[in-house]
């Protein structure tokens, strides 16, 4: 299997990087912004401020031919066992498909199986949103099965109709301390999320909350994909939602993983997460590249990370609803791709998965951002906004908001020259510093499932460039094995 350094395009590509003209240059050109923008659905999508043209995303595209994507796009829905050292289909999208569609693996379709899951699971919330006795949901888990759930509660946290939920992932005391001190046992249920069901932060938080629970195990709920391990440790068999252990933790918020969102929202709000996610798997499927919004984000993400050597990916959501995209993306992108070794166990002798990190604006504008425009690194960063503001507030709230974001994205790409700055070194702004601008209509749960699933999507494709297995996670299994050895110690 090839990774791009071996396709006919890469050696054109180096040659370009190193000639690459400015974003100042790139920007005067008439029509850029309009060619380089692309209208997807719920968003629009402007590239024209990344350090490319289109005979660059040509040629990037033609590499990504070359090692084979759209053999691997065809395996990835087909359910192929493409975590082959796990040897597991990679079943995310599967998870939002209708009933009417059909994947077979190993002779069986799978899809009547993940129906049922969904409605039973779906049923039980709604039962429990009719019980007006439950006011606290107390979710515990970590890593895929918290942030996620986490993210997209905190983004509709003014629409919640049904019980409170309350995240709980350290397993550090103190967090569930928390929790549990804005709950009463009576009025509250708790959600053990996870996949293995035996990792260790949230079995002992499991463990405290049924002690504060006074053992009443009846109080408990368990979505996971080792449903024999939940009944064990005395969740009852019609509290147990499980999923199949071909959906990655951290792709996972689109199984039962995501049934707090159902109890908190209603299912209706979740099935609309599903079916904007779905929709994102279908443009994905079937639009050109250079309409595709994941196959363009990864384009950019490659030719900024191993063509003109930038080592982070900043995201900077403008709309407080956002504000843990970065967080939940960290863990989606750096857990697949951040490996140094390919499929075939080869160590790689190019750059693989980005740093990510991020904070909401304006705010970053009083914390990284200095570094950002005048730092010795560039720092790609994709900007999120939404048009349409989530308050009634004075129109002035969300007008300010957003022309900081375009003010953010043309001072990184512009820059101020010596005489711009009058002479006066210390405002001299280098510019050249690439972004993308995503910007939605309106938040709704199928424009944020929509918004996931391409960034789920993008990451499949930068790991086809790199030939990397991203579905695994060995690099998490070292510091496990040594805490325990370090208890035990
Ligand atoms: O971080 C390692 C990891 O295995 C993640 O992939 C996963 O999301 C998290 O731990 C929690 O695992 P589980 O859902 O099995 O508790």
């Amino acid at each position: 299997m090839k990774n791009f350094t071996q396709t006919k395009s890469h050696a054109e590509l180096v040659a370009l990087a190193s000639s690459a003209p400015s974003l100042r240059d790139y920007l005067q050109a008439e029509h850029r912004q309009c060619d380089l923008t692309i209208a997807a659905k719920f968003m629009s999508i402007d590239f024209s401020r990344q350090r490319l043209d289109r005979h660059i995303l040509n040629l990037l595209n033609n590499s990504l031919i070359d090692v084979g994507f759209n053999e691997w796009r065809n395996r990835y829905f087909a359910g192929d066992k493409i975590n082959k050292t796990e040897n597991r289909a990679v079943l995310h999208t599967a998870q939002r498909v209708g009933a009417d569609a059909s994947i077979i693996i190993d002779g069986v379709d799978i899809v009547p199986n993940i129906i049922a899951e969904r409605n039973t699971m779906l049923a039980c919330a709604e039962f429990i949103r009719t019980d007006r006795s439950i006011k606290n949901v107390i979710a515990i888990g970590i890593g895929g099965s918290d942030l996620g759930p986490r993210f997209i509660y905190d983004a509709f946290l003014g629409d919640v109709s049904g019980p409170q939920v309350h995240f709980v992932s350290n397993v550090d005391g103190l967090d569930l301390a928390r929790a549990l001190k804005k709950c009463e046992p009576d009025n509250t249920i708790i959600i053990i999320a996870s996949k293995t069901f035996t990792t260790v932060e949230t079995m002992l938080n499991a463990k405290s909350a049924r002690t504060w629970m006074n053992d009443k195990t009846d109080r408990f709920y368990a979505v996971t994909a080792n449903p024999k391990v939940a009944h064990a440790w005395g969740v009852a068999t019609d509290k147990i939602f499980p999923f199949s252990e071909s959906v990655g933790g951290r792709f996972s918020v689109w199984s039962s993983i995501g049934m707090c969102l159902a109890i908190a929202f209603g299912a209706d709000f979740y099935r609309d997460l599903l079916s904007g996610a779905h929709d994102a798997d279908e443009d994905f499927k079937s639009k050109p590249y250079d309409q595709n919004p994941a196959i363009l984000m990864a384009l950019c993400g490659v030719w900024n990370r191993n063509y003109l050597g930038y080592q982070n990916h900043l995201m900077a959501p403008y709309d407080v609803r956002l504000r843990l995209i970065a967080k939940y993306v960290q863990q989606m992108d750096m857990e697949s791709n951040g490996k140094s070794v390919d499929r075939e166990g080869q160590r790689v002798n190019y750059k693989t998965a980005p740093h990510i990190y991020g904070e909401a604006g304006t705010d970053c504008q009083h914390s990284y951002m200095q570094l950002v425009h005048q730092g010795t690194d560039i720092l790609p960063i994709d900007f999120f906004g939404i048009e349409a503001p989530s308050h009634n507030l004075d129109s002035d709230h969300h007008k300010i908001l957003l022309a900081n974001l375009r003010a953010q994205a043309k001072s990184l790409a512009f820059g101020q020259t010596i005489d711009e700055a009058k002479q006066d070194p210390f405002r001299v702004f280098e510019g050249n510093r690439p972004s993308t601008i995503f910007m939605l209509k309106t938040l709704t749960p199928r424009s944020l499932g929509y918004l996931i699933a391409i960034y789920e999507h993008k990451i499949f494709t930068q790991g086809v460039f790199w030939n990397l297995n991203s579905y695994d996670q060995p690099g998490v299994e070292l510091g496990k094995v040594m805490a325990t050895e370090e208890m035990m110690a």
